[in-house]
């Protein structure tokens, strides 16, 4: 199986791939953390709605709209408006506004990604009818057996209705995209490989996968012990990408943020190893800390303007040149 290939052939193969297939271009998703409230209360993660130790926020529409034309103005091809999960009807009248407020704002030009978790059909219809185009909901993980260990067990946090989430969003015509995290407790060589099978059967358009990092105020804390050592599921989650990038050559594969906890490079390691997709942080400075999925997730106190600098010079390191102003749609199916 290719993840016991050596990381070095394995990363060499899959960017000859890339390099014949996407190409050399890198392109900008500016990543907008809307509002930290989340129904969920999934056992990895810092927003779950039972960690009381964080302050819960909603940006304004206005913050949102300031976000989005500091994409524009930067030629960013498109944003990501990303929250935790919330099933309301005040809820989805926000975001139908929002869409038509930055449709309208950017003449139409910018592409707009969903990850608002798992709603109705009807509720993904009348955001797509109103202007966004793709929709990302991780899987987290494609085993029904782990998954049941990492969530909660009731109605709320179940397997199926989450792969029926993804099946609509496709039937509805998103570009969908899904992933899944990286050395979690419990987590075998064989379920990551079914992972990227999970990918190839649903035929997936982008991906973002990232490593698991404990959050030290989450029930999965606990078994902070067990984790592979840095270094390692640095490697691991390396050779997800290249291995995703070998399966699926066309696909959008993001650099994950979490990789550059791991590593001060861990972003542009991915990028040599077949990721395609950057998602720099636009959320205002002072939500960031509230916006904590994990422990040390990096860019806490970077300025938009700060990221977007220090983004170019990662993607030029890397070797790649930024897709300016273009939606970066996956184009061969
Ligand atoms: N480590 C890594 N990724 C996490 N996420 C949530 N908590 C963690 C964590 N502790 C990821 C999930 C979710 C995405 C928004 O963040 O995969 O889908
Ligand atoms: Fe909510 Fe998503 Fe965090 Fe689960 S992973 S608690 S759904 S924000
Ligand atoms: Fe935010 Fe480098 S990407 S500081």
């Amino acid at each position: 199986m290719t993840l016991h290939l050596p990381l070095p052939t394995l990363m060499a193969r899959a960017h000859a791939v890339k390099t014949a297939t996407v190409g050399h271009r890198v392109y900008l998703r500016g990543l907008i953390e809307f509002s930290n409230r989340c129904r969920k209360n999934c056992y990895y993660c810092g927003i779950r709605h039972g960690n009381r130790t964080i302050g819960r926020y909603e940006l304004t529409d206005e913050e949102v709209l300031q976000a989005v034309d500091f994409a524009w103005r930067n030629r960013y091809g498109s944003i990501v408006l990303q929250s935790g999960e919330r099933q309301s009807a005040h809820f989805t009248a926000r975001i139908t506004r929002l869409l038509q407020q930055i449709k309208r704002h950017t003449q139409g030009q910018i592409g707009i990604t969903l990850s608002c978790g798992e709603q109705s059909y009807d509720v993904y219809r009348q955001w797509f009818e109103a202007g966004a185009h793709r929709y990302l909901l991780r899987i987290e993980t494609s085993s029904p057996a782990l998954y049941a260990k990492i969530h909660p067990c009731n109605p709320t946090h179940d397997f199926n209705t989450r792969l029926a989430a993804l099946h609509h969003l496709k039937t509805i015509g998103y570009l969908t995209g899904t992933g899944v995290m990286i050395g979690l407790p419990f987590q075998t060589i064989d379920d990551l490989a079914n992972d990227l099978l999970f990918f190839q059967q649903m035929n997936i358009d982008m991906v973002g996968m990232g490593p698991y990092i404990a959050h030290r105020d989450t029930p999965l804390y606990r078994y902070h012990t067990l984790l592979p050592p840095p270094a390692q599921r640095l490697e691991l989650a390396l050779k997800m990408v290249a291995a995703l990038r070998l399966l699926m050559p066309h696909i959008n594969i993001a650099a994950a943020t979490a990789l550059q906890t791991l590593h001060p490079t861990g972003r542009e390691q991915a990028i040599r190893a077949g990721a395609n997709v950057f998602m720099p942080n636009l959320t205002p400075m002072k939500y960031r800390h509230n916006y904590r999925l994990y422990d040390n997730k990096p860019c806490l106190n970077d300025a938009p303007n700060h990221c977007h600098d220090c983004i170019a010079t990662r993607i030029r390191c890397a070797g790649e040149e930024i897709g300016y102003g273009e939606w970066g749609d996956r184009t061969n199916c």
